[in-house]
């Protein structure tokens, strides 16, 4: 009897409490063991919903490159496309195909020689990309390699995302990082080719740097290396690591010459959520020629009643990242990505300026390559550092990192902006009015908030 009574509550708690009412509310949630019991989807879906509330304001993230925003029926698609598993590809024949035009189309982009038979796979993004191509070089290499005991390295600018530092420790190849220099936040092509010897499997060229958005200067490395073989007889490939800039350079850069135009560029990778404008994770990487990728790489699925080559570090994963990109292509076509970049491209331009006006400041870049930008103080030692400063921000709810430089330049911190196609010129000139504010009010409160040296992010 009792038991009935209490089941009878239970039905009109679920049916006609309101939201709040519900008992499940009102008590603490199981979060660390499961539960014995279950709970309405109302009740779970707000209980979830509400605690993400406590995360950051995606509009007001400008440390991350990935997209915060998409059209709602972009949304709409992925939502309806939950299921795709980009594996399957003999059960989701029309998904595969769809990847494979994402794939030519990004050659085409990238100037690949490829008679619509391009030669790529999308990724989770650009790590698994990275991964990829670093171990494609590797293999090449290997397999090149006449002389026993030579050690496989790979040369880079110390400026390079953390994916590269952890595709050296898993694959067993020493990374030979380029120095940076006071004025010089990106790979300097003498200097990189003066570490190529004969265990070099490739050297990376970045487009554009994570810390400061700049792009390296990839034809100027292939040229030098072009030297390189001349002299001493080393080739050595190129692979461009262009998770921002492969979606920017194209439309922003047309005539910069960076990817397969050049015959040492060998494979390319891309985030197609970063400035492809694709929630995350999809990346993509592709390569110059069957050559250049090993066949003893790519497996051959036999599964689900077809046999398809794939090569990826996952077997399952979603496939409605693709689907996104394929939208985005469809929708935007050449001219939508040059304007929503070039409006990117206008903003950081305008806050680059307006911070390099203020007097604390100094710029290490402007944004004129990517729309992203990094500034450091012109007197550390004086009123607030930049972590201060991220933190006051971050109380108005600007989440701007602050960060020191890798080594050789680590005593230098800096702050770095992304501007994304959500970042509006009028939430621009807000962010700017913030970051006076609370300027002059650190200026004002010096002794307040000691600087706490926090480590880098980015090593
Ligand atoms: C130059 C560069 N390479 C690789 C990555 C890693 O990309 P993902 O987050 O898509 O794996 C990043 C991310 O910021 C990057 O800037």
């Amino acid at each position: 009897m009792h038991k009935q009574v209490q089941n009878e509550d239970e039905e009109d708690n679920l049916a006609f409490t309101p939201t709040y009412a519900s008992r499940f509310l009102n008590e603490p949630i199981a979060k660390y063991v499961l539960s014995d019991k279950s709970q309405s989807p109302e009740t779970v879906y707000q209980i979830i919903k509400d605690e993400l509330q406590l995360d950051g304001n995606a509009h007001m993230n400008l440390a991350t490159f990935v997209t915060t925003w998409m059209e709602p029926q972009a949304s709409r698609l992925m939502a309806e496309t939950f299921e795709k598993n980009l594996i399957d590809k003999d059960e989701y024949p029309e998904t595969a195909d769809i990847e494979r035009r994402c794939v030519n189309i990004l050659a085409d982009l990238w100037h690949s020689d490829h008679e619509g038979q391009a030669l790529g796979t999308s990724t989770v993004g650009s790590s698994e990309g990275c991964m990829l191509a670093g171990m494609a070089f590797k293999w090449r290499w290997q397999t090149k390699q006449t002389r026993k005991g030579i050690k496989p390295n790979l040369v880079l600018g110390s400026n390079a995302q953390i994916c590269w530092e952890k595709f050296c420790r898993y694959w067993q190849v020493e990374p030979r990082f380029v120095p940076l220099e006071k004025g010089q936040y990106h790979l300097q092509p003498e200097r990189a080719v003066a570490l190529c010897d004969e265990g070099t499997i490739g050297v990376v060229g970045i487009l554009g740097s994570t810390i400061d958005g700049s792009y390296e200067p990839i034809e100027e490395l292939a040229r030098t290396l072009d030297n390189l073989q001349a002299k001493r007889g080393l080739d050595i490939p190129i692979h461009v690591d262009a998770a921002s800039g492969g979606f920017v350079a194209p439309f922003l850069q047309p005539h910069l010459v960076w990817d397969f135009r050049l015959l040492r560029v060998k494979s390319i990778n891309s985030s197609g959520h970063k400035y492809g404008l694709v929630y995350p994770g999809v990346g993509w990487v592709l390569w110059r020629h069957p050559d250049d990728l090993p066949k003893e790489l790519i497996f051959r699925v036999n599964y689900l009643g077809g046999d398809m080559p794939t090569f990826a570090l996952n077997f399952s994963r979603p496939g409605n990242g693709v689907i996104a990109q394929y939208y985005n292509f469809l929708r935007l076509g050449r001219q939508g990505y040059r304007r929503i970049l070039q409006n990117c491209q206008d903003t950081a331009l305008f806050l680059s300026r307006k911070i390099e006006d203020m007097e604390y400041f100094e710029l290490l870049s402007r944004g004129d390559d990517l729309p992203v930008f990094a500034f450091t103080l012109k007197k550390p030692k004086t009123f607030f550092s930049l972590y201060d400063l991220s933190d006051r921000m971050r109380e108005r709810g600007w989440q701007v990192p602050a960060y020191s430089l890798p080594k050789d330049l680590q005593s230098t911190v800096v702050m770095r902006i992304v501007v994304k196609e959500n970042f509006s010129r009028d939430i621009a000139a807000q962010f700017i009015q913030d970051l006076k504010e609370q300027v002059a009010w650190l200026v004002d409160h010096p002794y307040k908030h000691p600087s706490v040296p926090r480590p880098s992010f980015h090593h």
